[in-house]
Formats: structure tokens, C-alpha cells, sequence
């Protein structure tokens, strides 16, 4: 009973891979080293953008022949997709033996074991959000996932972990189908948050990447108490042993003084903020149903440097939403000059069936026009980019050693990211969470023995290459920068 996960999207699912795995482990089932091995493939799935299903589908369909000569074998499609697609997916896709949303990861063993004892497709999915209001049905999502005890053997690197600290969204963006697929937003009680920081503490984890649609929005009350993100960090950063906690991602509106204090004050939080512009027209903010003007986002950014001089800003962008003339486009084009992004995730607007973007604007911006704005704004955000790594180019920064580079194996924050971090053509290739587990664990070395080319990152989530031992995995060391990319760093080792 062998099981392998593929997981497409953002980090949330890279994260409901892991569980998913720790759930199907503590039922009894192994890792399987690749596809072919596995008794059971599962898909987990993201429905940001047409593209991203279509990918998946596809594979879907190309797995006909695998399990016709395998029998027994099972396929689950997990994730957005399968809260959006429910039982549609069993009809586009009937080799598909399970579907299970992303609110009902605790039930998917129950639901693969149910489809092998009966033959029958099995699936368990959320109440929609919309027809069931004020049913406490629609808030989901099983807190009983979060042990990390049985996390420890999922995690790709033992020294970093993700947790949530939020779920679902509520903040609506036309454009966006999150909130429907994710449900209702919901902050998780900081106690839980804090318990599960200190036992991946106790595990040796030293670096926490704190994860929620909007995660500054955090807010949690209990009686007359209320825990904002600020307050979580000054806890967090009270724990011994976590040295570094970022969080993503953020919105603008809620990037208050009292959190950049926090960045800026507390040994443990990083300066890498991640707060998604969308757009730089209030026109088109507008449409979109983002809840600022540009003024105010630049004011935010302004407010940003002042407080945190060394802040690295990164940013998400939509080219090509409804309606969008080259004058609109132009002031996302000045937004990034403006804002010195360290970098920016650039997406082609791509219609989701259900949301207002969908139901009342028309999606008319031709494709080719869309592409020559992606490739146009990637162009100014990549030159931005290489013009701030070259000034650390002379500098020596503290980095977090990773493991051997992408040469050798897969970095595990380029699988968190590669949606989205690649130029958009190439969205969404599946990353196999097991490939990478495979391959961070990889003890054969090459004709180097110990000696490798090694990556890591600096606070700023710089990626940073040297020439270094293996066994720097997990420590944190000093580099000298000798050159520079738009997205890497390269440099030298620092003797103590
Ligand atoms: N909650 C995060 C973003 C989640 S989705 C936030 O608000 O920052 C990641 C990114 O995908 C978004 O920031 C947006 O830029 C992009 N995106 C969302 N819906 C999209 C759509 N319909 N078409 C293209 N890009 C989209
Ligand atoms: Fe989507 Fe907007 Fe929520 Fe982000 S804030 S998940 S873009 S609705
Ligand atoms: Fe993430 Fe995609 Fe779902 S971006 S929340 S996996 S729709």
C-alpha cells in the first residue's frame, strides 16, 4: 500500500500535501518513491486559474492506462478543484475513485479505504458558503490535523516548518474563486498556534512561515482579549530555538504600524513581506473589489521602508482583468517602479466561473494582449530586481542553509512557489512533494563526496548559492556576495 501525492497551487496545499501524507501514513500506508510505485496517486489541486485544472485534468486523463494495468489501484483528486468540481470530476474523469475538499483531509484514508472496499467512488466536500449562510457546516476545516508529532516525518526539511494560522478568506476580490473554495476566513485560537510552535521547536525546527490567505488580518478574541499578528510574533519570538518567522500573505490594509513595529523589533520575525498589490490603477483596484486606492498602497509602502528600512517587498499582479485599457496597465507598470518590488508574481487574468468578476464583467481583454503586458511588466520587475540583488554584491549576509541547489535536487520554497514565481506560460508544473521529500533525504553523494553546490536564504528570502558541505543543512552561516542575478545571489563561504 504504497500512496504518492503531486500538488499543484500555493502553499496552503503544500502544507495539506504534508498532512494529507501524515494522515495516510498513521493509517498504515508507505511513501512511494515515484507514480508507478504507488497503489494510490493523489492529486492535490488548485483552481486559481483555468490553466491550473486543465493540468490537472489532463493528467487525470492520462493515468488511464496506468491503473487499467494496475489493479486495485486508486487515484484521489484532493484540493480546491474538489470542492469547486465535486462530483463533476468522476464525470470528466472516471478513473477518478475519490474526491475530497480541502476541509475534509481528516476523512480522505476513511474515503480511499471505503472506494478499494467497495469499488464505488467515494467523496466528501464542504456545504457550499453561500446557500448555507449561517450553518456552522460551512466553517470547516478539521484543527485535529495539526499535530505536528506526526507532521515531523512529512515535513521535506526538519528544520523548517509551515503553520496555519488562518483559514478561507472573506475579503471577496471579484476576481478571485479562494473565498468560495476555502470557506469562511477563520483564525485559529493563538494557544493552539503557540502549543504547535513549541513542539516543532522541540523537533529542531528553527524557521516558521506563518500561512493565511490574508494572514495580517489575523484576529483572534476571546473574551475581552483580542490577538493580533503583532502579538502572535512577540509570542512566537519568546519561544527558544525558532531564529526566524515570516508570514504570507499579507493585504494592504491590514500592514498596520503596531506589525511593522514587530518586524522591525523582534529578533524573530524577518523583514520579507509579501503584500500583493493586484493593481496600480484605482480604476481597476475598484472593479477587482480590492479595498484601497494606489495612494494608499503607496503610502503603505512609503510607511513600510520608513519603519523597516531593510523590508524586501514582494507583490502578486493581475494583467488583463476585465476591461483593462494600456493606460490602466501603465500605472501598474509605474506601481512597480515605484515600489522596488524585490519581486512580483505576474498572472494573466483568467476567468472563474461563479465569481462576480465572472457573472458581471466581460473578460475582453484579448490573449496576446494579456501576454505582452505580462511579459512587458516582467521585464521592468526583473530589471528592478537585478539592480537590488547587485547591491548586496561586495556585502556578507546571514543565510539559512537549505541543502544541495536546484542543480542537484528541487529547493522545496521554489516548489512552494512555482506557480507563480515562473513566468506565467509556465504555471503550474506539478511538483511532487515525495520527489522532493525523496530528494532532500538523498544521502548518495556524487564524485564531490560532502562538497556540493549548496543554497540557502537570507531573512529577506533572498536565494543564495555557494560552494559548501552538505552538512551545513539546517545551520545558519555567513556569505560573502560575489555576484548576482535578478533571483540569486552567489557567493562564499565565510570561515568563523
Ligand atoms: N490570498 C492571497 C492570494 C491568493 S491567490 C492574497 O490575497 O494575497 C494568489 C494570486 O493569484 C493572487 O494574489 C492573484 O494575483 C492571483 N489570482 C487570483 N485569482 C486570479 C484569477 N482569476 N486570474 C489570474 N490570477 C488570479
Ligand atoms: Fe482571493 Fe482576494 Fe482573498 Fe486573496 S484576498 S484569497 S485575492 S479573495
Ligand atoms: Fe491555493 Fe489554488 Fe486553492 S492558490 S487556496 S491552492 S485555489
Amino acid at each position: 500500500m504504497k500512496f504518492y501525492i503531486e500538488t499543484v497551487g500555493c502553499q496552503m496545499n503544500v502544507l495539506d500535501s504534508e498532512l494529507a501524507s501524515a494522515e495516510l501514513i498513521s493509517a498504515g500506508w508507505e511513501r512511494a518513491e515515484s507514480r508507478k510505485d504507488a497503489t494510490l496517486v493523489v492529486f492535490n489541486t488548485c483552481s486559481v486559474r483555468e490553466h491550473a485544472e486543465e493540468k490537472i485534468y489532463s493528467a487525470l486523463g492520462r493515468l488511464k492506462h496506468w491503473k487499467a494495468q494496475k489493479p486495485g489501484s486508486l487515484i484521489a483528486v484532493m484540493g480546491c478543484m474538489a470542492q469547486k468540481d465535486q462530483s463533476r470530476i468522476f464525470k470528466r474523469a472516471p478513473n477518478v475513485d475519490v474526491v475530497c475538499g480541502p476541509g475534509q483531509i481528516d476523512q480522505l484514508t476513511t474515503l480511499v479505504a471505503r472506494a478499494a472496499a467497495t469499488g464505488e467512488p467515494q467523496i466528501a466536500t464542504s456545504v457550499d458558503r453561500f446557500v448555507h449562510k449561517n450553518d456552522p457546516k460551512a466553517v470547516r476545516e478539521s484543527f485535529r490535523l495539526y499535530d505536528p508529532k506526526r507532521l515531523k516525518e512529512t515535513r521535506p526539511r526538519a528544520f523548517q516548518a509551515m503553520v496555519r494560522i488562518m483559514f478561507g478568506c472573506n475579503k471577496f476580490c471579484s476576481y478571485c474563486i479562494v473565498p468560495s473554495v476555502r470557506g469562511p476566513e477563520q483564525s485559529r485560537p493563538p494557544k493552539d498556534i503557540l502549543n504547535e510552535i513549541g513542539i516543532l521547536a522541540d523537533q529542531g525546527v528553527v524557521e516558521i512561515v506563518l500561512l493565511g490567505q490574508t494572514v495580517n488580518s489575523y484576529r483572534y478574541v476571546e473574551g475581552d482579549k483580542t490577538t493580533r499578528l503583532s502579538d502572535l510574533l512577540a509570542e512566537i519570538d519568546k519561544i527558544p530555538g525558532i531564529r526566524r518567522v515570516r508570514f504570507v500573505s499579507s493585504y494592504p490594509t491590514d500592514m498596520t504600524d503596531d506589525l511593522l513595529q514587530a518586524v522591525r523589533d523582534l529578533p524573530s520575525s524577518t523583514p520579507y513581506l509579501h503584500v500583493p498589490a493586484q493593481h496600480g490603477a484605482d480604476s481597476m483596484l475598484e472593479r477587482m473589489r480590492r479595498r484601497y486606492a494606489v495612494g494608499q498602497y503607496k503610502e503603505m509602502v512609503d510607511r513600510i521602508y520608513e519603519t523597516v528600512p531593510e523590508a524586501a517587498i514582494t507583490s502578486d499582479f493581475i494583467v488583463g482583468f476585465c476591461g483593462e485599457t494600456e493606460e490602466e496597465f501603465q500605472q501598474t507598470v509605474d506601481l512597480v517602479r515605484y515600489a522596488r518590488f524585490k519581486n512580483s508574481f505576474i498572472f494573466k487574468y483568467s476567468e472563474r466561473p461563479g465569481n462576480e468578476a465572472a457573472r458581471t464583467m466581460a473578460d475582453d481583454v484579448p490573449e496576446d494582449v494579456k501576454k505582452r503586458r505580462n511579459n512587458e511588466l516582467l521585464a521592468v520587475q526583473n530589471e528592478i530586481s537585478l539592480a537590488q540583488s547587485e547591491t548586496f554584491v561586495g556585502k556578507t549576509v546571514e543565510i539559512l542553509v537549505e541543502g544541495p541547489s536546484k542543480k542537484e535536487t528541487k529547493s522545496l520554497s521554489d516548489a512552494l512557489i512555482e506557480e507563480s514565481d515562473a513566468p506565467s506560460d509556465k504555471e503550474t508544473d506539478l511538483t511532487s512533494v515525495d520527489q522532493l521529500l525523496a530528494s532532500s533525504r538523498a544521502s548518495v553523494f556524487g564524485e564531490r563526496g560532502d562538497r556540493a553546490q549548496m543554497t540557502g536564504r537570507t531573512k529577506c528570502d533572498r536565494i543564495v548559492v555557494f560552494d559548501g558541505s552538505r552538512s551545513l543543512a539546517g545551520e545558519f552561516r555567513k556569505i560573502k556576495i560575489t555576484s548576482a542575478t535578478p533571483f540569486t545571489l552567489c557567493g562564499k563561504l565565510v570561515e568563523d
